[in-house]
């Protein structure tokens, strides 16, 4: 396993020892929410979690979750989920995120609105002291909106990109949309940006997540640091 998978899955061991038996508990999506997935459905087994439920954040984490056997529901039976565990993009020092990389953002903050309490899991490589810095920002779109949102995020001083899947064509997320990366440099306004994001009729969703994580678990090689902020 590479240092950062090691650094990544003691963020994950931190963050599910949080979790309780009888709890209903989002299950993030991307390469660190993966190693909680595993270490939740290890600790099912065990019996030292008992009676939990998952939700997961997309079909990916969905169908690792059925194949390690954790129970799952649907929003049908559950709409509160006591504490969810998810990866992040970007950490800025507020503990706003960006989120999408994996093209999960849209079910992913659905996930994380639905949660009483939202633990992010990174490697320190994700801290940055503005968003922005590091990564662009993932734009969900419709097909049919497609230029005219890309026009827009260009007028707003953006650089676009479309995301392409591995085989070269349009990446898909799980609603069957597509992603436009918007790469905004450092964001000074996130309030702002997000307002104007969300004004978009084409835009499903965008990957600023402002205000949401209560707990940011941070595994660098020097040790881990559990960042909060009280609501
Ligand atoms: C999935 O769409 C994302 O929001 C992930 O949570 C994020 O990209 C972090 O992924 P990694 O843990 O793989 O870096």
């Amino acid at each position: 396993m590479s240092s950062q998978d090691e650094l990544k899955q003691q963020a994950a061991a931190r963050a599910v020892e949080m979790i309780e038996s009888g709890m209903v508990v989002g299950l993030g999506s991307g390469s660190t929410a993966k190693f909680a997935v595993q270490q939740i459905a290890a600790r099912i087994k065990s019996g030292e979690l008992e009676n939990i439920v998952g939700i997961p954040s997309s079909i990916q984490t969905e169908n690792l979750a059925r194949d390690l056997e954790i129970p799952l529901v649907s929003f049908e039976q559950k709409q509160q989920i006591d504490v969810t565990i998810d990866g992040a993009d970007e950490v800025d020092p507020d503990l706003n995120l960006i989120k999408g990389g994996g093209g999960a953002l849209l079910r992913e903050k659905v996930v994380a609105q639905a949660s009483r309490r939202n633990i992010i899991i990174v490697d320190d490589s994700k801290i940055s002291p503005r968003l922005g810095t590091n990564w662009a920002v993932p734009i969900e779109v419709i097909d049919f909106a497609r230029q005219v949102e890309e026009k827009f995020l260009k007028s707003l001083g953006a650089s676009v990109i479309i995301r392409s899947a591995a085989d070269g064509s349009s990446f898909r997320t799980d609603q069957n949309n597509l992603i436009l990366d918007a790469d905004f440099g450092q964001i000074t306004d996130l309030e702002k940006l997000a307002a104007r994001l969300e004004g978009r009729a084409g835009v499903v969703e965008h990957g600023l997540f402002l205000g949401m994580a209560r707990d940011v678990i941070v595994a660098a090689a020097d040790g881990i640091r559990h960042l909060s902020r009280e609501d």
